[in-house]
């Protein structure tokens, strides 16, 4: 570790996708590739922190050092998530969380008819949500929001709803930001009217400005 500003600090991240189950072969899901959320977790580490990582199906390699918890639904997201509650000083939900799954998803393999059909899909528990609304004084709350250009008044209203103490702005326009690419470009969002602006940057080195924020709002939390 190459700083120990987060020593001893318990560091609960959220990456990649879920995926959301139709029947036995089939899911839906989203493009996250977790790059975000791996660097993320991987500059915890650097600073001193004891990483854990819940992460849904991603083809990347956890960092050393770093406690790994694979998943594959929203659900199951949560209920990791929900275990580690009491030991996490703070979480930081960088996962593409799936919204919406089936209702009813089917045993076996759906058989193709011969018209439309329809799906029914309910609503998914918001992980970092559940972990704003009952966090204690100590306990620091960080999201992202993913949104299209000009959606940083959306993100401000997820930092609130949310009950979070800071939210990373971004858009997807597929090549310089957003899912799959190396590259982000993020806007910080604090309570009260601190916003910084970053260019764009390698997903690690964006993570490294994310976390340069979290920690200056650590005297006031975590830390104490
Ligand atoms: O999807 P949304 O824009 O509301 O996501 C904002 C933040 O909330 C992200 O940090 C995401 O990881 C988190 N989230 C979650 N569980 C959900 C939906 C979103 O933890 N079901």
């Amino acid at each position: 570790p190459h700083d120990s500003s987060f020593s001893g600090l318990r560091v609960v991240v959220t990456a990649g996708p879920t995926r959301e189950k139709i029947d036995g072969v089939r899911f839906i899901s989203n493009y996250s590739s977790g790059k975000m959320g791996f660097a993320v977790a991987r500059e915890a580490a650097d600073r001193g922190a004891k990483v854990t990582l819940i992460t849904g199906p991603v083809s990347l390699e956890a960092p050393p050092g770093i406690r790994r918890i694979d998943v594959q639904s929203a659900r199951e997201m949560n209920e990791a998530a929900e275990s580690l509650f009491s030991e996490t000083d703070i979480f930081i939900g960088a996962a593409a969380v799936a919204d919406y799954r089936p209702a009813e998803p089917i045993e076996g393999k759906v058989k193709k008819g011969d018209s439309e059909m329809e799906m029914r899909l309910v609503q998914n528990p918001d992980i970092l949500a559940g972990f704003g609304a009952q966090k204690s004084a100590r306990q620091l709350a960080i999201g992202f929001a993913l949104e299209e250009a000009g959606g940083i008044e959306h993100a401000r209203t997820k930092l609130e709803a949310k009950n979070l103490d800071l939210i990373a702005f971004n858009t997807f326009n597929g090549t310089d930001s957003g899912f799959e690419v190396d590259t982000n470009i993020l806007t910080l969002i604090g309570r009260g009217d601190e916003t910084v602006a970053l260019t764009k940057l390698t997903k690690e080195a964006a993570a490294g400005k994310l976390l340069d924020a979290v920690e200056r709002l650590l005297p006031r939390k975590a830390k104490q």
